[in-house]
């Protein structure tokens, strides 16, 4: 059958993908997508959303059809294209413009940076780290206990992103980077600002405040780097630094630069998300929560339930390198992909039943929370020891945990790419 072209696509939808609303509830949204219109345009931004699980993998796995540079952001391209042209010249004038690297690149440009990382996050680091993740975690719950068990209370209150699932990866990357962990909520805030442009639209003083706060992060990283010449270390930054790639290449200053700036929001947000979620899940089903108590080797199949179920990185963008069907539909050449994996990760074809939380789901770790092919998370193995000695602790030391309060009004921070809660107020008993 003719592919139908993407300007004929009419999806029968009350809500843009772009609305608010959807971004802080998109589940319904990727229901009625996967029901009638799995390929949706997203004409604001001249692009097009990917929902289903088997296209989300065809896009991913071929980066020749649709390839990650050059793709800049929903919001960056279409919507604030003056403000993100401003912001660029900023940076260049002050600091170190835009180059792509890493997650911005496609093979054989991208083997040799994730040539340069994969040495330095090998899984035999991340073991090695693991008894020093579970130390910072119950340092965090011991100051939470300290503050809120006094007098023999057997029960305290935490707002838990703040208490937790911000410091924990936060501490954890300052440190493997080589940063010092006592700054994390200003690293937090470099996190924040590097993103703001990507994430929603911002006005003119948002911009600026924005740029203002990368260039005093470029400019306390470029001193770091200098550092590391002249003495190496074993950290992650000294090992960037001082690597060489196939041509015996040292990274430039720019290439250093954007490393960083994936690094540290790779690092500060999006496991954050994910320790929100996996901790809210337990108090929406608290018949999971008693199952993972009385018996803690289901943690990792929770763990990776719950990244299946609420995907700590809704989606990411590709661009069609040329005209390419996908599930029927004919994208023109350079339109702007929306891969979802939030979606995908829900799609009845792919999991039995995808809507339902089941911790006895066998085929969860099938999920794409982590992206699939080329680039494959960096970080996930980090990820996923800090989400099992992060929720293990919190089981261990309590004997129950539940919502403070119900939410008022939107539960997430409006984002076209990841799921952040704006706050977790919880009750826990020990
Ligand atoms: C639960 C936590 C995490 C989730 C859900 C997540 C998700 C993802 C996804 C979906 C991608 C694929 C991007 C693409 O397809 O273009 C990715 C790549 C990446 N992630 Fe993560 N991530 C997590 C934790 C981390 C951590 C802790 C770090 C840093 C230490 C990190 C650093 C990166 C980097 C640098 C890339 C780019 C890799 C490449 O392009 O080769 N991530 N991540």
């Amino acid at each position: 059958m003719k592919p139908t072209p993407l300007a004929d696509v009419v999806c029968p939808f009350s809500h843009s993908p772009l609305d608010p609303k959807v971004q802080d509830n998109p589940w319904e949204f990727y229901a009625e997508a996967h029901a009638s219109c799995p390929v949706v345009p997203v004409p604001e931004v001249g692009g097009v959303m990917v929902t289903k699980y088997d296209d989300v993998r065809f896009v991913l796995t071929n980066p020749d059809l649709f390839s990650s540079s050059g793709r800049g952001s929903g919001t960056k391209k279409g919507i604030q294209v003056e403000k993100a042209q401003r912001h660029e010249e900023i940076m260049r004038e002050r600091g170190w413009g835009h180059v792509e690297t890493l997650q911005r690149t496609d093979p054989p440009i991208h083997t040799d940076y994730r040539r340069r990382l994969n040495r330095v996050f090998t899984p035999r680091r991340v073991r090695d780290m693991t008894e020093h993740i579970d130390e910072v975690t119950n340092q965090l719950i011991d100051a939470v206990f300290e503050r809120e068990l006094t007098g023999g209370a057997t029960s305290g209150q935490t707002e838990f992103v703040d208490d937790f699932a911000m410091p924990l990866p936060g501490i954890i990357i300052a440190e493997s980077l080589g940063l010092d962990r006592s700054e994390i909520r200003r690293f937090k805030r470099w996190a924040d600002a590097m993103l703001a442009l990507a994430m929603r639209p911002l006005t003119e003083e948002e911009m600026i405040e924005a740029a203002e706060v990368e260039l005093e992060a470029q400019h306390h990283l470029a001193a770091e780097f200098e550092k590391r010449r002249q003495e190496p270390t074993d950290d992650l930054i000294s090992a960037l630094v001082n690597s060489h790639g196939e041509n015996d290449e040292p990274l430039s200053m720019h290439e250093l630069q954007n490393l960083m700036h994936q690094l540290i929001t790779g690092g500060f947000e999006t496991t954050t998300n994910a320790l929100n979620h996996s901790l809210w899940l337990l108090t929406r089903y608290p018949d999971v929560q008693q199952r993972l108590r009385d018996d803690t080797s289901l943690l990792p199949a929770f763990i990776e339930e719950s990244l299946r179920f609420e995907s700590p990185v809704q989606g990411l963008a590709r661009r069609t390198t040329q005209d390419v069907e996908i599930s029927g539909v004919l994208v023109p050449e350079d339109t702007m992909v929306f891969v979802r994996y939030g979606a995908a990760n829900r799609d009845d074809e792919a999991f039995d039943d995808a809507n339902h939380f089941n911790l006895d789901r066998v085929d969860a770790n099938q999920h794409v929370a982590f992206g699939l092919g080329a680039h494959f998370c960096v970080g996930a193995a980090l990820a996923r020891q800090e989400l099992v000695s992060g929720i293990g602790a919190w089981l261990e030391r309590t004997t129950n945990i539940e919502l403070a309060r119900p939410f008022e009004g939107p539960v997430h921070e409006p984002s076209m790419f990841l799921l952040p809660m704006i706050e977790l107020p919880l009750q826990f008993h020990v």
